[in-house]
């Protein structure tokens, strides 16, 4: 028997090294985190947000050279957000916007077909005007959730609303092939969009004690999946839906 060992690298080079990382959405929570994992790993980062202070913030923090303030469900400055950016892009990460809970009973239909068609609706906009810039190989990266692999009380449209990202997701990445498409769906997150939960105790609490894990989700635990799905380690991965929740969802 040898005593011969195989040495492991000490150091390694960072995966997205010279390449282009936009985060629509990417002044706080999931996106900024995963922003600033981006940064860490050689990436150069564009962020977007609606509110221009916590951008500019976000952006000095992370050394961003370029960030854009509007919303991203106006179409038209969606557009020329991704008309002024030099191409070829390599990675967009749709972080923007958040799922509508409730009561079904007590939605009228408009607020039914906005809640139902958000994140399918800006999901398509960023793709229409990110696919001729982006390089082939590069990714986009969508955000769902876990609602809709249950139903529940407060859920209400949610869980039909997310339930339909995977096939849309897949259908997208068949369009857009060889750029790659894949959504996560993260269970609960402590972000600015879940503070007020987050700040509950026994509800936090309760959320945590519903996961394998034993806790509730960081920003990071989502930061470090982002950064694969973008990187040449995933590079045979496409259309697939990638659920992060603690093990929440199968509990
Ligand atoms: N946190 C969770 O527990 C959880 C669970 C499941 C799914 N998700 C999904 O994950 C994504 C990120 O969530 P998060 O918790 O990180 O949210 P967050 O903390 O509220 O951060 C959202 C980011 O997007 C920006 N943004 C929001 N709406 C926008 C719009 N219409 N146009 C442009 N920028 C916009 C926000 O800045 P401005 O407000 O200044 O625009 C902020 O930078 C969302 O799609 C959310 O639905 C989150």
């Amino acid at each position: 028997m040898t005593s011969a060992t195989t040495p492991v690298p000490t150091q390694r080079e960072p995966e997205l090294a010279g390449q282009t990382v936009i985060v629509i959405g990417g002044s706080a929570g999931i996106g900024f985190e995963t922003a600033r994992r981006a940064r860490a790993e050689g990436a150069d980062v564009i962020l977007t947000g609606r509110n221009p202070d916590r951008l500019k913030q976000a952006a000095a923090e992370l050394g961003a050279p370029r960030t854009a303030a509007f919303d991203a469900n106006d179409a038209a400055a969606l557009k020329r957000f991704f008309e002024d950016l030099p191409a070829p892009i390599d990675h967009v990460m749709v972080t923007a916007g958040g799922p509508t809970y409730g009561p079904l009973l007590e939605m009228d239909s408009a607020q039914v077909r906005q809640a139902i068609s958000d994140h399918v609706v800006l999901g398509l906009e960023v793709a229409r005007n990110a696919v001729g810039k982006t390089r082939p190989g590069g990714t986009l990266l969508l955000m769902g959730g876990t609602g809709g692999r249950r139903v529940g009380h407060g859920l209400g449209i949610a869980s039909a609303a997310t339930a339909m990202l995977p096939p849309f997701t897949a259908a997208l990445a068949l369009e857009l092939a060889p750029v790659r498409v894949n959504p996560i769906a993260p269970g609960f997150v402590a972000t600015p969009l879940t503070a007020e939960v987050a700040a509950d105790p026994a509800r936090s609490a309760a959320l945590a004690a519903r996961t394998m894990i034993g806790r509730n989700g960081e920003p990071d635990d989502f930061a470090g999946i982002a950064v694969f799905l973008a990187s040449p380690a995933s590079a045979y991965l496409t259309g697939q839906l990638i659920c992060v929740d603690g093990g929440f969802s199968v509990t």
